[in-house]
């Protein structure tokens, strides 16, 4: 299989977003598939998560039952404590070796859950990503965008439900709203897709985007 252009490839960061639900599972698969396929050094990793003690940490925040409340500040910072393991070990490294690093969610994730679902101060979600990330950003972030209701009623399906699959409707309609305000503030580095379509117009859609960015 050959690339769609010759060209070559300085690190770059993509990441998949979307609420619960959306299908970011099967998306990523078909991303590595068609990574693989056209030969780009890539990894692929996930947050919370990405190192066993970021994993580690991915295990509390989504087990539901504590013996205690998780104050969403607890919350933040676990989320910023998992990402800056994940950055300083896997991302970071990857990409100063020009490896294309694909994350199943990022730090617009705590923009979205944290910052507009558990309304937590804006201001310290900004210094947290300033703290962990210095200038590191995603190039490319792809969203899938699917009402709330459908979304929730899908990871339902699934049965055996997270801390955050437990949490409202109104919790993920402002999920979905503040994702969307990110993706129209960071037009240039977001492409939406219709997570409601079948899944074949959605993977053609992602190898457009791909396309796209990598020619
Ligand atoms: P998922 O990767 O299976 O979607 O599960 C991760 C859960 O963690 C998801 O419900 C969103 C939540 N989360 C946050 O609330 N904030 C974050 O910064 C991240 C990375 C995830």
């Amino acid at each position: 299989m050959t690339r769609p252009k010759s060209h070559t490839v300085n690190g770059c960061f993509i990441t998949l977003e979307g609420s619960e639900g959306s299908g970011k599972t099967t998306c990523l698969h078909f991303i590595q598939q068609w990574l693989t396929e056209h030969q780009y050094d890539h990894i692929l990793t996930r947050e919370p998560g990405g190192t066993p003690l970021a994993e580690q940490l991915r295990s509390l925040l989504l087990q539901p039952e504590h013996n205690e409340p998780v104050d969403t500040l607890t919350e933040l910072l676990m989320m910023f404590a998992a990402r800056n393991q994940h950055c300083k070990h896997i991302i970071q490294p990857a990409l100063q070796q020009n490896k294309i690093v694909v994350s199943d969610r990022f730090t617009d994730t705590t923009w979205a859950y944290q910052g507009a679902g558990r309304h937590m101060n804006t201001q310290w979600i900004q210094q947290l990503e300033t703290m962990v990330q210095g200038t590191l950003r995603p190039n490319l972030t792809l969203l899938l965008d699917m009402p709330a209701e459908l979304g929730l009623k899908r990871a339902k399906k699934r049965g055996n439900l997270d801390r955050f699959e437990r949490e409202t409707l109104d919790f993920f309609n402002r999920v979905r709203e503040a994702y969307l305000v990110r993706a129209k503030q960071y037009q240039h580095i977001y492409r939406i897709l219709d997570a409601t379509k079948p899944l074949a117009d959605i993977q053609t859609q992602i190898q457009t985007y791909l396309i796209d960015y990598f020619t």
